[in-house]
């Protein structure tokens, strides 16, 4: 069977502040820039989602959309849209919420949940120019 990869594109608004509690707030200032000022900012997030695997040769699918769609919804939207990343998302508790650390967290969430498709990729845009890829490694 051919194997494909396929995409779900979905978007959310979050607010953050870079700033690790372990250190002042000069190291803060330094390590993060404006990123840790102490109100936080916000972001207009996108996320990319990519599954493999064999197309099904009755449906044609590899997995249907549908189902991914569903399950960013109740996996990891319903947390983070509109949320204060450091202070509203249980399972964000103890990172920095950098880019990176976000995408590793929205991974961890998303294994072991689609079925009849392997997660490949997490990929998180947080500004139309900076994006980062997990996958897993
Ligand atoms: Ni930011």
């Amino acid at each position: 069977m051919p194997i494909a990869r396929v995409t779900r594109r979905v978007h959310f608004c979050a607010g953050h502040r870079l700033y690790n509690p372990d250190w002042d707030p000069e190291r803060n200032r330094s390590t993060y820039g404006a990123c840790s000022n102490p109100n936080g900012h916000g972001h207009n997030y996108d996320l990319e989602v990519t599954v493999e695997g064999e197309i099904d040769p009755k449906i044609g699918y590899v997995m249907d959309l549908r189902a991914l769609k569903n399950l960013l919804g109740e996996a990891v939207l319903s947390d983070i849209d509109h949320a204060n990343l450091n202070v509203d998302v249980p399972w964000l508790q103890g990172v920095v919420p950098t880019t990176e650390n976000l995408a590793v967290a929205i991974w961890d969430r998303l294994e072991g949940r689609i079925l009849n498709a392997r997660l490949v990729s997490v990929r998180l845009w947080e500004t139309e120019r900076n994006s980062v890829e997990y996958r897993g490694d």
